[in-house]
């Protein structure tokens, strides 16, 4: 039987940015609030082996963001000293040196949609174009450009995932079954329940 959509899982990184600038608690109230229910969670420092295969990019995505980095060192003036492979790689060793560096959070949450929910709380990739009310948008500065510019990867202070299927494609590398608890929030009566018995006395 096909399970019921409020049992959506995602999967979320507070990354070394937020732990750093004291933001874990803010972040975490931001999705709380929407309803969703934390079905686990750890802190955890990672290893770059557990980093690598969660940023399971390929070719194509190397090739699509090296292109974007030559064009804009090309725009800055900067040395291109690389082909757009090279570049597009290079994006994921800064990443991992990144979060390598600090404790990160993990954090699985639960709950309908729960996978479009927080990326529309988090926003876009980008810090500099993710929109206002987000928690990229009002929290961070940074840019691609400034990143590419220092070297560096891009501060967004969270990873969410994409999509359902990318959720238990990285749920299983961080967490083990035993890790994930099942239970019910209160809350939930309100959320889902389509019989509303029992409130009234
Ligand atoms: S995309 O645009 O959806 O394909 O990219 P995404 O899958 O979100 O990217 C994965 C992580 O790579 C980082 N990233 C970059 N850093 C620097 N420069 C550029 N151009 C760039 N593009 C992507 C970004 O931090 C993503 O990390 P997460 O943890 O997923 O946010």
């Amino acid at each position: 039987m096909m399970e019921h959509p409020k049992k959506e899982r995602t999967f979320v990184i507070l990354k070394p940015d937020t732990i750093q600038r004291s933001l874990i608690g803010d972040v975490i109230a931001r999705i709380e609030k929407t309803g969703l229910k934390l079905v686990a969670s750890k802190f955890i420092v990672a290893t770059e082996e557990q980093c690598w295969t969660h940023y399971n990019k390929d070719e194509e995505w190397f090739l699509k963001k090296g292109a974007r980095i030559i064009a804009n060192r090309q725009a800055l003036n900067l040395p291109v000293e690389k082909d757009a492979l090279g570049y597009g790689r290079d994006i994921i060793v800064a990443l991992v040196k990144f979060m390598t560096s600090c404790p990160i959070m993990l954090m699985i949450w639960e709950g309908n949609q729960a996978v479009g929910i927080v990326k529309k709380l988090v926003g876009g990739t980008e810090p500099l174009s993710s929109d206002v009310g987000t928690l990229r948008g009002d929290y961070t500065v940074d840019s691609y450009e400034l990143a590419g510019f220092d070297d560096r990867a891009v501060r967004n202070l969270i990873h969410c995932s994409d999509a359902p299927e990318e959720a238990g494609r990285e749920i299983k590398i961080w967490f083990n079954d035993k890790e994930i608890i099942n239970y019910r929030l209160v809350a939930e009566q309100i959320l889902y329940d389509v019989n509303l018995d029992g409130i009234l006395e």
